[in-house]
């Protein structure tokens, strides 16, 4: 069952086994879980941008986003997608629609992390969160630091409010992948761990962890 430990099955039985550790899941683990269907993934994507929402350019940052999760989620799974500027009571607004009326189990942020003046997504994101979760802004800097020097300049965090994890990352179109697949391999088990729904991934992909006690 793929609850324990790294997922191994593919296909027809792998489908089966990822029902039945989702049903397990939800009558033994999390009784008070909100989301019991695996259709009901809902993955919030806010791009905050001053320029973008002003139509001055196009937001690449989004659909890059809903690109990664296309290419790495084998489960069904929404987009909710929100493109904002960067002033915080919006940023704080839309996250706090996005986790508690719109339900989305996972909410990715891009853009406003650096030490611009404009820049203030950490902030708006922290003072949403219920608990921060720091380890997450720490590996996408290291991870990115391999790429580029620049990576010490995001300020980007993650943590949980409710039941959904918000995630920032940096505003460059190709630090989104970059900053995921730091990342990437704990967030369903993350997920898990506040009551949201069984996330899974196409496996030459991305291997996520769940470990073996789970
Ligand atoms: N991280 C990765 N992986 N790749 C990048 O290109 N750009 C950096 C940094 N993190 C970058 C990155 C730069 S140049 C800046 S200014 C900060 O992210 C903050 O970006 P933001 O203000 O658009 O969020």
């Amino acid at each position: 069952m793929e609850c324990h430990g790294r997922q191994k099955t593919h296909g027809k039985d792998g489908m089966r086994a990822r029902r039945f550790a989702l049903d397990w899941l939800c009558a033994t683990r999390f009784p008070l879980r909100r989301t019991l269907d695996m259709n009901d993934i809902r993955i919030g994507i806010v791009t905050i941008s001053d320029r973008a929402s002003q139509g001055l350019y196009q937001d690449l940052g989004g659909p890059a986003i809903a690109q990664y999760f296309q290419d790495v989620l084998d489960c069904p799974w929404q987009a909710v997608t929100r493109l904002i500027p960067d002033e915080q009571p919006i940023i704080e607004a839309t996250l706090k629609e996005l986790c508690d009326a719109e339900q989305c189990c996972l909410v990715v942020t891009t853009g406003g992390t650096g030490p611009a003046l404009r820049d203030v997504t950490p902030e708006a994101t922290l003072a949403v969160l219920d608990k921060e979760l720091s380890g997450f802004g720490e590996q996408m800097r290291a991870v990115s630091l391999q790429k580029v020097p620049t990576a010490i300049l995001s300020r980007q965090t993650a943590g949980v409010r409710g039941q959904s994890l918000v995630i920032n990352l940096p505003g460059k179109p190709k630090a989104i992948a970059e900053c995921l697949d730091a990342v990437m391999p704990a967030v369903p088990y993350c997920i898990d761990l506040i009551g949201g729904p069984f996330l899974t991934t196409r496996l030459e992909r991305m291997v996520v962890f769940r470990p073996k006690s789970a």
